[in-house]
């Protein structure tokens, strides 16, 4: 039985490489000029030198107009445009034209059309509607990426390949009947024999064994849970094949352009779910990602803080580029806000503090049809006699000014533990609770993190912890033991690792390590579960340590399994209704006692140089904040910077030679004062001893 993993070394891939025919910070957007007259892709020129534009990202959405109809193809208006660029000197990202496939292709091949769980299938007339399992999909896609790689492979403006857009974006799982065969062979490569599938699949349960692959189906719609393993494996596969879909792409670029960096915008956010990054990033020259804040969130700049820190774990700590966000507005949310200059560049310089080496917008000229026309960009509908474009230039002068910083990377001393395995598998139907989010749970211990001043790397279970004196693991619910046996070693070596409820519970393939939860943190912890013990919507814990909690708790004994039993910090004191009524919890129903009153709630293990912590239930943020904080003093961990209130987000990069760049970003509503001296490269003006950012202002001091 051959268990491939994704992830199968902890060094970085050695295929990195930058974009370097730009000059500078890349800084532009994705450019559509099909959808515009002679006259103003004339303009466009003008204004995008006006504003420093030095990329482009051109043909994302264009094979209809590239190849009008089968085997014919229009290139004058590329031609047009990649020679105007060039002569402009303004570099292309230049796209292999798939993301969305023509009509006269899905009309003849219906069976390209990607299908829902419950059959349905997803039409044309948007976009991404298209199976890449489908093999008809692959030749006509791979046979346009060979048409645009052939024209353009020595064209002088070509500095970046941009394969396809923001691949399983809409098309990430895929239930057709194409999708289904390459499922099979996807697990026969995986399991060899339908007796390991078996096994690995637990289809004891419910006469689910299988005699032979051929039985097998993708997770569809079921009168019932389906098979939480086969689930687990469809994540796989799925992200499997479309990754499977952009090497192939990749090598025909590479073989038609082999010094041209090839990449694809990635979505490295809490609400992208369905590619596993940190796989896929092996096959990436670059890495490039795409970021939306979203509006209703007023904690959006901690969002948008996490994201790319993420990025930058998937990049393993290389600079990485950020392919598209908003200047303002977008229009697929329920109420799409408008950004405030500096709310725009606040976002843009946020990247920027956390590695991003590129700035990108969707889109440069806002469309005047079709469904984005809402969305906002760097020239609005209003032309650029407009604060958005004049913000755009702003940003345009503010990059060419943080050059220097170009190449450096950002100094972390902790470790979040991010998993796409892990999500999948903590967000599986049929759990102790259906009310867990992962990405929530992450983002409530990484805004813990943030307001505590420290810079957090997010990483895989896989990579290498060495470097790190803090290692935070929330809900790591699914763990391969070598990673497990990482995390323990971390401690062993001096880390403080802090372990959240639900972590560590099931092996690879959703199989639970037995003998008291969390199986595979157990010894490291000192601790065992023996029973989860969900809350009711509306119930709240109390900590005898004053802690308050919800949604989780669990029933733990301090333990010795090997490495010490834990010593116990906080324990449940009582259960009652969030919202102050006497009403009697409903798990508490009907005597009114509470089980678990008295027993650990969190707890501490002394490991090696280091120590295990684990928090049995969710603290609510005041009670978490302080534990965090607690941990990162234990690991010698000070905020970045001292003198920066919270919501102050300060953030160092460094140039392996030691020149060193320290980010302010002011999100708080006063002005703020802190201890610096250098010149601070926006201004460009000297600071000696005392640095002032106004309110929702940046700053970036090239410290001395
Ligand atoms: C991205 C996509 C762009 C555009 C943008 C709007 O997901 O790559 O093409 O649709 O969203 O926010």
């Amino acid at each position: 039985m051959s268990h491939r993993s994704p992830h199968p070394t902890s060094s970085p891939s050695s295929n990195w490489r930058w974009p370097s025919r730009i000059s500078g910070l890349p800084y532009g957007g994705d450019y559509n000029p099909e959808q515009w007259p002679e006259a103003t892709r004339e303009e466009d020129i003008e204004l995008m030198t006006g504003a420093g534009v030095n990329l482009v990202s051109v043909g994302i959405f264009s094979w209809a107009m590239l190849e009008p109809r089968e085997g014919e193809y229009d290139w004058g208006w590329l031609d047009e445009t990649m020679d105007r660029l060039a002569a402009a000197g303004i570099s292309a990202a230049l796209a292999t034209a798939t993301a969305s496939p023509p009509p006269w292709l899905t009309h003849r091949y219906p069976e390209i059309l990607p299908q829902t769980a419950d059959g349905t299938v997803l039409w044309p007339g948007a976009r991404q509607a298209y199976s890449v399992a489908n093999p008809v999909f692959r030749e006509y896609a791979l046979r346009m990426t060979r048409a645009v790689a052939q024209r353009y492979a020595d064209h002088p403006a070509l500095a970046l390949w941009h394969v396809d857009n923001e691949l399983g974006c809409h098309n990430g799982h895929d239930y057709s009947d194409d999708a289904a065969a390459a499922f099979r062979t996807w697990l026969a490569r995986r399991y060899g024999t339908a007796e390991a599938l078996n096994a690995a699949w637990g289809t004891a349960f419910w006469s689910q064994r299988y005699s032979s692959f051929e039985e097998i189906l993708p997770p569809r719609t079921a009168p019932m849970f389906v098979n939480p393993t086969q689930q687990l494996d469809f994540h796989r596969y799925s992200s499997d094949e479309l990754l499977d879909y952009y090497r192939q792409m990749k090598n025909i670029l590479r073989e038609a352009t082999p010094q041209i960096p090839v990449t694809t915008n990635f979505m490295c956010t809490t609400r992208s779910k369905n590619m596993d990054y940190f796989a896929w990033a092996e096959e990436m020259d670059v890495i490039a990602t795409d970021h939306y804040t979203v509006a209703e969130d007023p904690d959006r700049h901690i969002e948008l803080a996490f994201s790319a820190d993420l990025t930058r774990g998937v990049a393993r700590g290389r600079p990485w580029m950020l392919m598209e966000h908003s200047t303002s507005a977008v229009n697929w949310q329920p109420r799409n806000h408008t950004k405030s200059p500096a709310e725009m560049l606040r976002d843009s310089l946020g990247h920027v503090a956390r590695g991003a080496d590129a700035v990108m917008f969707f889109q440069w000229r806002q469309s005047a049809s079709g469904a984005e026309k809402y969305h906002s960009a760097m020239v609005p509908h209003a032309g650029p006699d407009t604060d958005v474009y004049r913000t755009a230039v702003r940003l345009g002068e503010a990059l060419r000014q943080l050059r220097p910083v170009q190449g450096s990377q950002v100094q972390s001393e902790v470790a979040l533990l991010f998993d796409y395995e892990a999500w999948w598998g903590a967000e599986l139907d049929s759990h102790p609770t259906n009310e867990l989010s992962y990405p929530e749970e992450v983002l409530h211990f990484y805004r813990s993190l943030w307001k505590a001043g420290v810079t957090t790397d997010v990483v895989h279970p896989s990579h290498d912890l060495s470097g790190y004196r803090a290692v935070i693991v929330p809900v790591l619910y699914l763990v391969r033991q070598k990673d497990a046996e990482r995390i323990a070693q971390a401690a062993e070596n001096g880390a403080q690792v802090l372990v959240s409820f639900f972590s560590g519970i099931v092996d690879e393939n959703d199989a639970v390590h037995l003998g008291g939860y969390p199986g595979a943190f157990r010894r490291m912890l000192g601790i065992r579960t023996e029973e989860f013990w969900p809350l009711q919507r509306g119930e709240q814990l109390l900590l005898d340590d004053g802690g308050r909690a919800d949604l989780w708790s669990e029933k733990v004994h301090c333990a010795d399994s090997g490495a010490g039993a834990a010593e116990v910090l906080a324990r449940f004191a009582e259960l009652r209704m969030a919202d102050g009524s006497s009403q009697m919890p409903p798990s508490l129903a009907p005597t009114g006692q509470f089980p678990l009153e008295g027993s650990p709630a969190i707890t501490r293990n002394t490991v090696g140089k280091g120590a295990a912590w684990y928090a049995a239930t969710r603290l609510d943020e005041p009670s978490l904040d302080a534990l965090v904080r607690q941990v990162l003093i234990e690991a010698g961990v000070p905020p970045v910077h001292q003198d920066a209130p919270e919501g102050v987000d300060v953030v160092r990069r460094r140039h392996p030679d030691g020149a060193s760049y320290l980010f302010v970003l002011n999100h708080t509503p006063q002005p703020v004062t802190l201890k610096a001296s250098g010149s601070e490269l926006l201004s460009g003006t000297r600071v000696t001893g005392r640095l002032e950012v106004a309110s929702g202002e940046v700053a970036v001091v090239e410290e001395r």
